[in-house]
């Protein structure tokens, strides 16, 4: 089987439909045809200030909203990054053979560094991207199922795989980045030119898996459509009744040429309300798993112990190979 891998931040309290949307829903879906490996990356969450004591919660939290998902430790990989310190290790490799001026023009580095200006950022954020693509080349992934937003972070993956086995012998599998392009940008209910971000978006912009489904439901009815009166799918000229239609869609496996006739004739108004309650139904139930794992932390450590153990038996050998090839002294 072809193997895959993916990461998410453990940085809120809650995952918000872009993260479900873009990423998490096809991992859930990858996990039966691929080696699927999925990790919530702790390493890259302390790139930008942080509380020890919630991040400690929120990686919990994290865990159990990805099983409350659909993740099943039974058909995946499910690990912490920072229980794998291979991810590390092989960052640091990585970041000797990263040119400077390349890692310095990553956009997502360029946008979470404009707020307090590169000057005050850290390290740490500027090479986060490195490490990145260390999680992904460990692994051997063939692909690398994310949201729009990671595409550049991918191809510099590509490259600095490429550019290790140039210089030092075939070591790495060149990823594939795997973006589903109906759902890759889900954008801010309040302002559809943005995507819905957990630290860009206002908190009526993105609905939260974990929030009080009533506030949900109210977020999506008055999300904001566009001129006109028609139910159409036209992601450049009606960005937010387009996007509402592919969370719509998305949520009820119906598709969007079946919404849009079905909403024929109907206002934006009908549709806010029928996908207020499609939302509801989508995450009360999560809500209700992700409280049972954590209610059960014993249960939720055996899970991640477990998933270190098949990390590190992949992770491991990949690394002694890379210091193998690149000259290290190995202790005898
Ligand atoms: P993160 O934690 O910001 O987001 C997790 C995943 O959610 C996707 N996503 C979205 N997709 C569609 N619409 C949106 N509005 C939206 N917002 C977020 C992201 O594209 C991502 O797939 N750098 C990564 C984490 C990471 C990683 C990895 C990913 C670390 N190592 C190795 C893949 C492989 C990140 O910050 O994702």
């Amino acid at each position: 089987r072809p193997r895959v891998l993916s990461g998410i931040q453990p940085t809120a309290d809650s995952y918000h439909l872009g993260n479900f949307l873009g990423a998490v829903r096809n991992w859930v879906a990858m996990q039966d045809d691929y080696d699927a490996f999925y990790c919530v990356v702790d390493l890259h969450a302390i790139t930008s200030g942080h509380d020890p004591k919630l991040l400690r919660e929120r990686t919990r939290v994290s865990i159990a909203q990805l099983l409350a998902l659909g993740l099943d430790p039974a058909r995946c990989t499910l690990f912490v990054q920072s229980h794998v310190p291979e991810h590390a290790q092989l960052g640091w490799v990585m970041g000797c053979i990263t040119g400077f001026g390349e890692a310095s023009r990553m956009t997502q580095f360029k946008d979470k560094s404009s707020k307090q200006g590169a000057e005050r950022s850290s390290v740490g954020l500027f090479t986060y991207p490195i490490l990145q693509a260390a999680d992904i080349l460990l692994y051997h992934a063939d692909r690398v199922p994310v949201g729009e937003d990671q595409r550049q972070h991918l191809e510099l993956t590509r490259d600095l795989a490429q550019r290790f086995n140039t210089l030092f012998g075939d070591t790495f599998t060149v990823p594939q980045p795997h973006i589903i392009k109906e759902t890759a940008k889900i954008v801010d209910l309040q302002d559809p030119t943005a995507k819905m971000s957990k630290s860009a978006s206002t908190a009526n912009g993105l609905v939260e898996l974990l929030e009080e489904p009533a506030k949900a439901a109210k977020k999506i009815k008055s999300a904001v459509t566009d001129t006109g009166r028609e139910i159409i799918f036209d992601a450049e000229n009606k960005p937010g009744v387009s996007n509402l239609l592919t969370i719509y869609s998305a949520l009820s496996g119906r598709s969007i040429s079946e919404l849009v006739s079905a909403y024929d004739g109907k206002g934006y108004g009908d549709l806010k309300k029928d996908l207020a309650e499609v939302v509801v139904e989508f995450i009360t139930p999560i809500q209700k798993r992700t409280k049972e794992y954590l209610d059960d932390p014993g249960q939720l450590d055996k899970v991640l112990a477990i998933g270190a153990d098949k990390a590190r038996n992949v992770a491991a050998p990949t690394l002694a190979k890379v210091y193998d090839r690149i000259g290290f002294l190995r202790p005898a």
